[in-house]
C-alpha cells in the first residue's frame, strides 16, 4: 500500500523534475526543478495573497478595502458603518473636508433618497425629448461583449428600480438592456447598432436601433480616461451571435474599433454630427472625452458659443478610470486625471458662458460618497460610476477583466462563469448601491446645511494642502465658486427639489 502511494506520488513528480530539468522556456525551473513551480504558482495568486493578508484597509488601488467594503455592504443592505474611528492620514495633501454647520438640517431621506440633477438634458438646444435626469447618479457605459449578458441584464435591472439611467457603452443594445431601466445609447468608433454592411455609420441602422428600446439619450465617444487615442479588437472567438447581433456585425469574425471616427475630424465636424443625431431622433445627444488637448476644449466652446449649436453633456472621463481591456501605459500614462481633467473642461465653457446650459457629467473613481459630493460641489452635474456599480453586482477586482476569466461573472463571456451570477438578485443590489450612495451624498449635504450636494459652496469645501495648511476646494482645483454657485445652477437645483 505504502509503495503504491510513493509510486502514484513520486513518479509524476520525477516526471516533472525530468520534464523542467530538459525544457528550455523557463530558466529558473532549468534551475531547480519542481520547487521552481511554487515561484509561479505565487505569482499568480499574489495579487488574491495581497488583497486579502498583506494590503492595508486603504492601501490597494483601484478601490481600496474600505472603499470596496462600503460598497459590498451598502449594496447588501448590510452594516456600512465603520468603528473606532478614521485609519486615515488626516493630514495627506489633498484630502477632502466637508465643513460641517453648527446647526445642520434636520431631514429624513426616503428610501429612494432621491437626488435628481439641476440642469435638463437638452434644455438649452431645446431638442424635442430633453428631460431632467432624476438622479445624479448614473451607471457608466460599459458594453456588452466587455460584461456578461448576466451583468448588464443586473445593471439595467438595478436601475430601474433606481432610477438611474443606464449607459449601453460602445457594444450596441441586447436584450439584457431590456429591463425596464432607461438607457443612454453610445456610439463609439465601430458605431455598433449604427452601422452599414462595410461598417460605416447609418442614421437609418441608428434608427432602427432606438426604435424599440428605451433611449433616452446618445453619447458619442470620442474616447476614455483608461485608453485614449486608440481602439480595440473584440477577437472572432468572442463574437457570438448575441454580441453580432448586438453590435450589427457577422458572427465569429474579428471586430475592430479604429483610433478614430471616421465621420468626423474636428470640431465643426463633430458639431454637425451632434446635431444630425439630435435632430433625427429628437434626443438630447452628448460627447464623452478624455482630456489631453487644451485647445480642443476651448475651441469647442468658442465654436458652441459662436453658433450656439452643439453637444447638450459632456462627459469627462478621468485617466483613472476603467477599462475592459488596454494597454498599461495608455492606463498609467496618457489623458490627465480627473480633477485635472474637469476644471480644464467647465472652465472653457464657462469662459465663453456655456457652463449653465451643458449638463456636466463626471467620471473616474468618483462612486463613493465623498468623492461624489465633491464632484458635485465643483460644478459636475452628474457623476457616472462604472466599477463601483460592477462592485455593488459582485466583482471582487480580480482585475481578470481582460483575460475573459472573470471569477465573479461580472466581466466575461464564460457561460460557466456567468451562470454564477444571479441578474435579479445582483439587479436589487446594483439599486440598493445606487440609493445608498445617495443617501450618503445626501446626509453630507445636510450635515453642511445644504439641501443638496451641488449647493456645497466654496466655505464648505476644504482641502488639506502642504504641511498644516487649508485651503478652499475651489481653489485647490482652480474652478471658480461664481461657476458653481452661479444664479442660474442654484435656481435648477431650487426647481429640481420643488419637483420631487
Ligand atoms: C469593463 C469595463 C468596460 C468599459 N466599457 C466602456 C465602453 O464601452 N465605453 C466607454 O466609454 N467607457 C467604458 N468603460 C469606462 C467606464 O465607462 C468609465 O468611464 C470608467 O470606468 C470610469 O468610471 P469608474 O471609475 O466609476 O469605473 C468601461 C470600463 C470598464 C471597467
Amino acid at each position: 500500500m505504502v509503495g503504491l502511494v510513493l509510486a502514484l506520488v513520486g513518479v509524476p513528480i520525477v516526471a516533472l523534475g525530468l520534464y523542467d530539468l530538459i525544457q528550455r522556456r523557463h530558466s529558473i525551473l532549468r534551475n531547480f526543478p519542481v520547487i521552481g513551480h511554487f515561484r509561479f504558482l505565487i505569482e499568480k495568486i499574489g495579487p488574491e495573497l495581497r488583497q486579502y493578508i498583506v494590503a492595508d484597509n486603504d492601501e490597494e488601488r483601484p478601490f481600496s478595502r474600505d472603499q470596496r467594503r462600503w460598497v459590498y455592504a451598502t449594496a447588501k443592505k448590510e452594516n456600512s458603518y465603520f468603528g473606532f474611528g478614521t485609519d486615515d492620514d488626516l493630514d495627506k495633501p489633498g484630502r477632502i473636508i466637508f465643513r460641517n454647520a453648527p446647526f445642520p438640517l434636520n431631514r429624513k431621506s426616503s428610501d429612494e433618497a432621491s437626488v435628481p440633477c439641476g440642469k435638463i438634458l437638452g434644455g438649452w438646444r431645446n431638442r424635442r425629448q430633453s428631460f431632467r435626469p432624476a438622479s445624479v447618479i448614473n451607471i457608466s457605459a460599459m458594453s456588452f461583449g466587455s460584461l456578461s449578458g448576466a451583468a448588464i441584464s443586473a445593471l439595467n435591472r438595478g436601475s430601474k428600480l433606481s432610477n438611474c439611467l443606464h449607459n449601453t457603452g460602445e457594444g450596441g443594445i441586447s436584450e439584457h438592456h431590456m429591463h425596464g431601466g432607461d438607457l443612454v445609447y453610445q456610439l463609439g468608433t465601430g458605431y455598433f447598432g449604427s452601422r452599414d454592411l462595410d461598417g460605416n455609420f447609418s442614421i437609418d441602422a441608428l434608427m432602427k436601433t432606438i426604435a424599440n428600446a428605451p433611449v433616452r439619450a446618445i453619447e458619442i465617444k470620442l474616447s476614455q480616461g483608461a485608453k485614449p487615442g486608440i481602439g480595440g479588437l473584440l477577437p472572432a472567438a468572442k463574437v457570438t451571435k448575441e454580441i453580432a447581433k448586438a453590435r450589427g456585425v457577422p458572427v465569429n469574425r474579428d471586430v475592430a474599433s479604429p483610433s478614430a471616427h471616421t465621420v468626423f475630424s474636428d470640431v465643426e465636424g463633430l458639431v454637425e454630427f451632434v446635431e444630425l443625431i439630435a435632430e433625427k431622433t429628437g434626443l438630447p445627444v452628448g460627447i464623452k472625452s478624455a482630456v489631453g488637448s487644451e485647445k480642443f476644449w476651448n475651441d469647442l466652446a468658442s465654436y458652441m458659443a459662436e453658433t450656439e449649436r452643439g453637444p447638450d453633456f459632456v462627459t469627462v472621463d478621468g485617466s483613472e478610470g476603467g477599462t475592459g481591456a488596454a494597454p498599461l501605459v495608455f492606463s498609467d500614462h496618457v489623458s490627465l486625471p480627473f480633477w485635472h481633467a474637469f476644471p480644464l473642461v467647465i472652465n472653457a465653457f464657462a469662459k465663453v458662458g456655456l457652463s449653465d446650459h451643458i449638463v456636466f457629467i463626471g467620471s473616474g473613481k468618483l462612486g463613493l460618497p465623498a468623492e461624489a459630493a465633491e464632484a458635485l460641489a465643483l460644478g459636475v452635474d452628474i457623476v457616472n460610476v462604472g466599477r463601483e456599480a460592477m462592485l455593488a453586482i459582485g466583482c471582487v477586482q480580480a482585475q481578470k477583466c481582460h483575460t475573459g476569466h472573470c471569477p465573479t461573472g461580472v466581466a466575461t463571456q464564460s457561460r460557466w462563469l456567468e451562470r454564477g451570477l444571479d441578474p435579479k438578485d445582483k439587479g436589487v443590489r446594483l439599486a440598493n448601491y445606487v440609493t445608498g450612495l445617495r443617501y450618503e451624498m445626501l446626509r453630507l449635504s445636510h450635515a453642511c446645511g445644504v439641501e443638496h450636494p451641488a449647493l456645497l459652496s466654496e466655505e464648505k469645501l476644504a482641502v488639506t494642502g502642504d504641511g498644516r495648511a487649508l485651503m478652499s476646494a475651489h481653489s485647490w482645483y482652480g474652478v471658480a465658486p461664481e461657476i458653481t454657485q452661479s444664479k442660474q445652477r442654484v435656481a435648477g437645483i431650487a426647481s429640481a427639489l420643488k419637483e420631487l
